[in-house]
């Protein structure tokens, strides 16, 4: 390391020591019950990510609404992150609240369907293009089912995915490659997976890699999000999605798109919107407005592939026709009423409409405050979407964050946007607009990250 990147990595340690500080003078209940926390959960709060937060730890939330939270130190947050995603609804959508209040007095779950199911599958289909639908309770889950399939049909056992991509707790999609070198994700520790047998990985944008990839006749399926939105933000060249269909479809390779994120697109996700044709489409999160729930669907050849292995019906084979992939609660009244609240009145035309003009407003102004101060930055808009990545142009594909990431600037940002009244993703820089969010909300960003940019732009951190 240079002398001038030993200075610059002190001073970001610095300002990340005052934010930490101001966070703590500023969370005394938080930190109470953080303290308490770990004594109960195995990493302190029920769900392990949700230490990940930069203050050092999570704000407690006492209650949240529309685009806010409030924490139980009596701070307001206006919030960007939404659950990282899962909140795209914005918090307690008053048609949410009420599906959910009147299922609830008549039953969660009878591993029966209620009518209200249909009307979501026919739903799904027309936002989505026509499919067989199957209800999961998470996109985890759907991914892991949709893998499954992908094997059953193909006979094969590899899954061919992207450098930097993340679908959730499925094995063979937690590996990346750094130096040029294939390895698990970055701190994820080795479960005695054996990757070599069940994974492939390429770099996004590289159709020639898939290609290469695709000729042994190995590969089951390929798994990928339209947009990568979990490692900053990798656009998608021109060209690549069709080309991926192509090559995918010659080699009989299951095709399937994670829509978990990019719902935020509009109300088919990128997929309607850019006509793509996966074999299995896959969504999560947002899609029953926080109470839990996935979604998968196959196309009419996929389906009638896996129909071939398992009939839809076969009464005489009931007690021992089962798919190899769980699901209890899936598929339960209750996040079926939810899930028609949020594709009825929730996620509709318009609302996508107002959540899109916000996100434009909130990427136009950080992107202006860019090229005023000459920052080394860049942000990407998608749909509600928007990035805000420490490096000048955007990446085309996993290495291009690894080279330029700026983990501690990144961290110092988390930290001074909680302080400052704004909650973001904690993993990177992402923000999302919802239904609720509002122009004031966009102002109040802007002038965080006007503030920010002042901060490490006269700290020589930028
Ligand atoms: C693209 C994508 N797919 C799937 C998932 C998994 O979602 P869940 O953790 O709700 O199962 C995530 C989570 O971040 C995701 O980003």
């Amino acid at each position: 390391m240079t002398p001038a990147t030993l200075a610059r990595a002190a001073t970001l340690e610095r300002l990340i020591e005052a934010e930490q500080a101001r966070f703590l003078r500023l969370h005394p209940r938080s930190a109470a019950a953080w303290r308490e926390g770990r004594r109960h959960f195995l990493y302190g709060a029920p769900s392990h990510w949700m230490r990940r937060w930069a203050g050092g730890f999570p704000v407690y939330i006492d209650t949240a609404q529309g685009a806010h939270v409030r924490d139980i130190d009596g701070r307001d947050y206006i919030d960007f992150c939404l659950g990282d995603t899962g909140a795209m609804c914005g918090h307690a959508p008053e048609a949410v609240t009420l599906a959910v209040t009147q299922q609830i007095g008549r039953g969660a779950t009878m591993m029966l369907p209620t009518e209200d199911s249909l009307w979501i599958g026919a739903e799904l289909s027309r936002r989505f293009g026509p499919r067989y639908w199957t209800l999961t309770t998470s996109a985890t889950d759907a991914n892991r089912a949709a893998i499954r399939i992908a094997r059953m049909i193909t006979g094969r056992s590899k899954v061919l995915v992207f450098s930097g991509c993340y679908h959730g707790g499925v094995d063979e999609a937690h590996v990346e490659i750094r130096d040029g070198r294939v390895g698990l994700r970055n701190m994820i520790h080795p479960n005695a997976v054996d990757h070599d047998a069940v994974t492939k990985i390429v770099e996004f944008n590289d159709i020639a890699a898939v290609e290469a990839a695709l000729v042994a006749g190995d590969i089951a399926c390929v798994l990928t999000e339209p947009v990568m939105t979990n490692f900053g933000m990798i656009p998608v060249a021109d060209g690549f999605h069709k080309a991926l269909r192509d090559v995918t479809r010659r080699a009989g390779t299951v095709l399937i798109i994670d829509e978990t994120h990019t719902l935020s697109c509009g109300p088919g996700g990128y997929t309607a919107l850019h006509g793509l044709e996966p074999d299995i489409l896959v969504a999560g999160k947002a899609i029953a407005g926080g109470i839990p729930a996935g979604i998968f669907g196959l196309d009419q050849v996929t389906a009638e592939r896996l129909w071939r292995i398992v009939p839809p019906v076969n009464p005489r084979q009931r007690q021992s026709a089962h798919l190899g992939f769980g699901g209890t609660l899936a598929g339960g009244a209750l996040a079926v009423a939810a899930m028609r609240a949020v594709l009825e009145e929730v996620l509709t035309e318009p609302a996508y409409a107002g959540m899109f003009s916000h996100a434009e407003r909130l990427a136009g102004r950080a992107r202006g405050l860019i090229a005023q101060n000459e920052l080394p930055w860049h942000v990407t808009q998608i749909g509600a979407r928007i990035e805000i990545m420490f490096m000048p142009s955007r990446p085309r594909n996993g290495a291009d964050v690894i080279a330029g990431r700026q983990p501690d600037l990144e961290t110092l940002m988390h930290a001074f946007y909680m302080n400052e009244g704004i909650l973001i993703t904690p993993f990177h820089g992402m923000l999302l607009t919802c239904p609720a969010t509002s122009s004031a909300d966009v102002d109040q960003h802007g002038d965080v990250f006007e503030r920010f940019g002042k901060l490490v732009g006269e700290a020589g951190v930028t």
